[in-house]
């Protein structure tokens, strides 16, 4: 369905659990992590039911799984096995639990991944995650998808000053020798998170300072794509810089039923309400309908926090 804008809004992100098994400094606070409550969270039986209506009202063309961390939810497979059909599913997962998962994924519909690399050296990635996580353990989850075709497979990466940003360059041979392409993402100020915000210029400054200049050419989605002096392709998505609103496709389902058109603030329905309020399946579809006409255009996403909405 088309919204005011002439944005087809189409690709629904749904977070199924706002758990995760790590603690990346950019998208959670040590701890003190506000517990919702299991009530508050929606069945698997009722997310299968809202995607159905969200598919219904809009006709996706694409669902992506998320957390928090998506495999730390128990029946995932399953849920990934009655939504596939209704449209090309992927997930973002960290890949700390996803070798012995890769192909159940597989069997069970899931068609791409996309896995977080925040370093290649392992005492930056256990800074960055505050849990025993290693280059390797990542490194076998790209394999595992590989093996299991569940590809083109994308890298993301949350570029923190101080932390990760003299690694760029170098994270873009070892993706590329990996058969996958990297992708930077500005850190959007959290509520919670603890690291400083390098813009998308900046980025593409310092891989250009590595890797000779860097030519754009084309969007992928909300991802601008480049490619460096020796052919090898990247991409940057710049929530905070901005312009990805004119190309922004996506509507999100929370953990507890929210529907959120925008991470920017706006007007959001709570689904989960509807349904264990007995509203029927017309009024749902229509509620969707109205929303996402709504959807706004504000130019940038906005601060919030992303394991409860699923980045
Ligand atoms: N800024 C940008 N991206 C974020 N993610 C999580 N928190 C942030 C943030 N503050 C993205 C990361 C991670 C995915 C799950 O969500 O890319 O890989
Ligand atoms: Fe977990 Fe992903 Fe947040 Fe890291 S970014 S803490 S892996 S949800």
């Amino acid at each position: 369905m088309r919204d005011s804008y002439g944005r087809t809004i189409d690709y629904l992100r749904v977070s199924v659990t706002d758990r995760c098994n790590l603690r990346c400094i950019y998208c959670m606070p040590e701890s003190g992590i506000p517990h919702i409550d299991h009530s508050a969270i929606l069945r698997l039986e009722e997310i299968q039911c809202l995607v159905e209506l969200i598919h219904e009202a809009l006709t996706l063309r694409k669902i992506r799984i998320t957390g928090g961390e998506p495999l730390v939810r128990r029946g995932i497979v399953s849920l990934v096995k009655g939504i596939s059909p209704l449209a090309e599913t992927v997930m973002t997962t960290n890949g700390i639990l996803f070798p012995e998962n890769a192909a159940d994924l597989r069997a069970a519909g899931l068609s791409r991944v996309n896995i977080s690399v925040d370093s290649l050296k392992d005492e930056v990635i256990r800074k960055v995650t505050r849990r025993d996580v290693t280059l390797n353990m990542i490194e076998k989850a790209i394999e595992a998808a590989k093996e299991n075709s569940l590809d083109p497979i994308k890298l993301n990466c949350v570029v923190l000053k101080g932390v990760n940003f003299g690694e760029l360059s170098d994270m873009i041979r070892w993706a590329e020798d990996m058969g996958t392409t990297m992708r930077f993402i500005e850190h959007m100020p959290m509520t919670g998170s603890v690291c400083s915000y390098v813009p998308r210029d900046e980025i593409l400054r310092e891989i250009s300072a590595g890797m000779g200049q860097a030519e754009q050419i084309a969007t992928e989605g909300t991802a601008d794509m480049y490619v460096t002096d020796s052919g090898i392709k990247f991409g940057i998505i710049a929530p905070v810089a901005g312009g990805m609103c004119a190309n922004c496709t996506r509507l999100r389902l929370t953990a507890e039923g929210e529907l959120l058109p925008c991470l920017a603030g706006g007007e959001s329905l709570n689904l989960r309400d509807m349904l264990r309020s007995g509203s029927s399946e017309s009024e749902i579809i229509s509620a969707v309908r109205d929303l996402v006409a709504k959807k706004p255009h504000h130019g940038a996403c906005g601060g919030v926090s992303m394991w409860r909405i699923g980045g």
